[in-house]
């Protein structure tokens, strides 16, 4: 079943065909991918998704293409997929107590194929390149989206050129970036000055930009909502909560949230609270201001992946929010570092930016916005392992103006045996 799909305008309403390669309307405004959902009505669609369970082919194997309807119509010959998603929802008993919340799962977006959520967006938007033939791909990036669009590129054939701030992303990112043979630039400036250059050096040069400004990549990053409802048999919970950096996932989640709810696919919209860090909070800042106000700031956090000022899918994320009755909040460096500290000990594990998440639902139980009595899901959105420094620092008390609650700071001992004993003995 392919559904009637086209650009369409978020502002305006003009529409385009899905093989234009455009990322604003003439007007400004944001794209999405439009589908008709009159014609999936029928309730099939369900059945369908969950028949693909367990399919061997490439995609139903992938959490991504599984929901091929709802993502992007293409031939299954032409789909780059590794395959990504079917990631898992964990509770911990220890992180329920943490956060004051007892029904809390957390779903890993960091067991993707390279360690972050990007690669549900990146399999559809490397798909689309190919179908309206590109002759390369670009990104800016905080470190994710440019390891993810490295791969995927890769796979494809595809030359690829990365924009990232110098100095001022995680290593495991930029370490992915080199390995899989990206272009890489780094941009003497920050997030928000590469992403700038990156549009600008894409329509000179004729390079398919693959930024969450590209609707294609929101249309895959949708598949994290609707895998997280199928794992729960589509019962949604009370919440989703996600870190917010570019808006990119906050506009996905909301766009998969509304279309399932209007396919039938759920009864009820779970409400979205978007977590942004302190000091980069320009969603948070407008969010309190009733969203009369776009507001820019300069950023500042230790969570480097959302260390962003000036967000690009801005409208799509207010929409997502107003949608969805969702709320946006923030929390401070220390906060996010404490709540690393908590997932990681639980044994799950996580990126700083990722832990926001956790720390927003503490925040926001503690604030009575989340009742003890709901249900939420917390979306972890990148790995352990994509930012060692950031981990080690925290534990060793390296952390500027962050006193770390939980440091669990390595012990140097004489290789005997009685030393080791003596240090385990002072544990007890
Ligand atoms: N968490 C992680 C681990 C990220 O890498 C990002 C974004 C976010 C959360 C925020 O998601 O931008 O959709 O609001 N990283 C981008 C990148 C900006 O370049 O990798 P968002």
């Amino acid at each position: 079943m392919g559904l009637s799909t086209q650009l369409k305008c978020i502002d305006c309403g003009a529409t385009f065909s899905l093989d234009q390669v455009r990322y604003t309307c003439d007007c400004g405004g944001l794209l999405d991918v439009a589908r008709d959902l009159e014609e999936a009505r029928d309730g099939a669609l369900r059945e369908t998704f969950d028949r693909r369970l367990g399919g061997r082919s490439l995609a139903d194997a992938s959490g991504v293409w599984r929901f091929r309807e709802l993502i992007l119509p293409a031939p299954e010959e032409a789909i780059v997929s590794r395959p990504e998603g079917n990631t898992s929802q964990y509770r911990s008993a220890r992180l329920s107590k943490w956060t004051g919340l007892d029904d809390l799962a957390l779903k890993h977006e960091g067991e993707n194929p390279t360690g972050s959520f990007k690669d549900r967006g990146m399999t559809v938007g490397v798909t689309q390149a190919r179908q309206v033939s590109a002759r390369a791909v670009a990104c800016a990036s905080t470190g994710n989206t440019s390891a993810s669009l490295a791969s995927y590129g890769a796979l494809a054939g595809l030359p690829v050129i990365i924009f990232v701030p110098e100095g001022k992303i995680a290593f495991g990112k930029l370490s992915q970036a080199l390995a899989y043979g990206a272009r890489t630039l780094q941009v003497k400036g920050d997030f928000d000055d590469a992403m700038q250059l990156v549009q600008d050096v894409c329509r000179e040069l004729d390079i398919y930009l693959l930024n969450s400004i590209n609707p294609f990549r929101v249309e895959g990053q949708k598949a994290i909502i609707l895998e997280t409802l199928q794992q729960r048999d589509w019962q949604p919970p009370d919440w989703i909560v996600l870190p917010a950096g570019n808006l990119g996932n906050a506009s996905a989640f909301g766009k998969a949230l509304y279309e399932a709810h209007q396919l039938g696919l759920i009864s009820r919209v779970p409400r979205l609270a978007a977590v942004q860090a302190e000091g980069a909070n320009p969603f948070y800042r407008s969010f309190t201001g009733g969203f009369r106000q776009r507001e820019r700031v300069h950023a500042e956090t230790i969570a480097t992946a959302i260390k962003i000022g000036d967000p690009v899918s801005f409208t799509r994320a207010v929409r997502a929010i107003e949608w969805t009755n969702g709320v946006v909040t923030q929390v401070s460096d220390s906060e996010i570092m404490d709540a690393k500290a908590q997932v990681d000990a639980a044994g799950i594990g996580c990126e700083p930016a990722s832990a926001s998440s956790a720390a927003g639902i503490k925040k926001l139980v503690t604030e009575g916005v989340i009742k003890p009595g709901e249900s939420a899901v917390a979306i972890l959105t990148g790995h352990l392992l994509k930012d060692p420094g950031a981990t080690v620092d925290y534990h060793l008390n390296r952390l500027e103006g962050i006193t770390p609650a939980y440091a669990n700071a390595p012990v140097v001992v004489e290789p005997t045996v009685d030393a080791v004993r003596q240090v385990l003995r002072r544990d007890a």
